[in-house]
């Protein structure tokens, strides 16, 4: 595995890996990896001659009094995982490598960014398209692997690529859990066990509407509230959010009527909890990112 830190080397590289007719797979992270991420990689690899990964903490998603400076950070172990699955290239730019002295272009998906996590964090998609077209221009993959436990994050992704005519793949996977049914998650590491045992109720609300909805239910309101009774049992737990929402245009199914049903073939449902100061997110889906 070559390590890069530069984007002029990575660039060169990947040229002359283009040059030879390879295909390129691309897992773009923040590091601290874990099973989710490694997932994506190890399906980058089955479906690419050349896999690289980068992991970059990305300031630009973080706003003012968030997590950017004790996000946790073990380029140790993640080079160690990385090398072991076999990854080509592994990406780590330092700050300054992407965004030097200076730097102001900003890409922004105006309306889907705007929901759901948007809602609370209003400048944090603006910073992953962002760095993620970066990566796509230095990288020049020809499929990017993505985790649907960021449902949003993948959708605003697929936009972009389609509103700027990108020349890449997106390609989603399945959130990958822990057996007790927590979404892996960097930000795990900062639960303590009381928290950790809260945070369950997050995956077992979800868990639960996802197999009424399996049972025939179609009201959105309930599929939410279904959530939000599980919810309210933890009182460690702050809910953000709980939304159903169509998979295509991120909009609430029940914004207008109440009684509104979903599209099985089209819904996203979507939570974002506070435990003690963790934000953790969770989704189930019906249909295709
Ligand atoms: P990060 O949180 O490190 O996640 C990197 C990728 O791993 C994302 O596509 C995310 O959806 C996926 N992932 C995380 N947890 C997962 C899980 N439990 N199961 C499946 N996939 C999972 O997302 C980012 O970084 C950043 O926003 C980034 C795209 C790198 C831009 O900075």
């Amino acid at each position: 595995m070559k390590l890069i830190k530069a984007t002029a080397e990575i660039k060169k590289d990947m040229k002359k890996h283009r040059f030879r007719g390879r295909s390129i797979g691309f897992v773009p992270t923040m590091g601290t990896l874990h099973q989710g991420h490694l997932s994506l990689v190890e399906q980058s690899k089955k479906e690419n001659n050349i896999t690289v990964v980068s992991i970059f903490v990305n300031p630009t998603q973080f706003a003012p009094g968030e997590d950017f400076a004790a996000y946790p950070r073990d380029f140790e172990t993640d080079k160690k995982a990385l090398r072991e699955l076999g990854v080509d290239i592994l990406f780590l730019p330092g700050g300054r490598e992407i965004y030097p002295d200076g730097y102001s272009t900003y890409v922004e998906v105006e309306k889907p960014g705007q929901v759901l996590c948007g809602r609370t964090r209003p400048t944090h998609f603006r910073g992953v398209t962002t760095v993620v077209l970066k990566l796509f221009n230095i990288v020049t993959p020809d499929n990017a692997y993505f985790g649907r436990k960021d449902a949003q994050q993948a959708v605003i992704i697929k936009k972009m690529v389609k509103d700027l005519d990108l020349d890449v793949t997106i390609r989603t996977l399945p959130i990958v859990r822990a057996a007790d049914g927590l979404a892996l998650s960097s930000r795990n590491t900062y639960l303590s066990r009381d928290e950790r045992e809260a945070a369950l109720a997050l995956s077992r609300g979800l868990r639960k509407a996802e197999q009424f909805v399996g049972d025939g239910l179609r009201k959105a309101a309930d599929i939410k509230q279904i959530v939000k009774k599980e919810l309210e049992i933890g009182e460690l737990i702050k809910i953000d959010y709980i939304e159903v929402v169509s998979l295509t245009t991120l909009e609430p199914f029940d914004a207008g009527n109440k009684d509104a049903e979903i599209d099985v073939n089209n819904t996203l449902t979507a939570a974002a909890i506070w435990v003690g100061k963790t934000r953790l997110i969770d989704n189930f889906i019906l249909g295709d990112i």
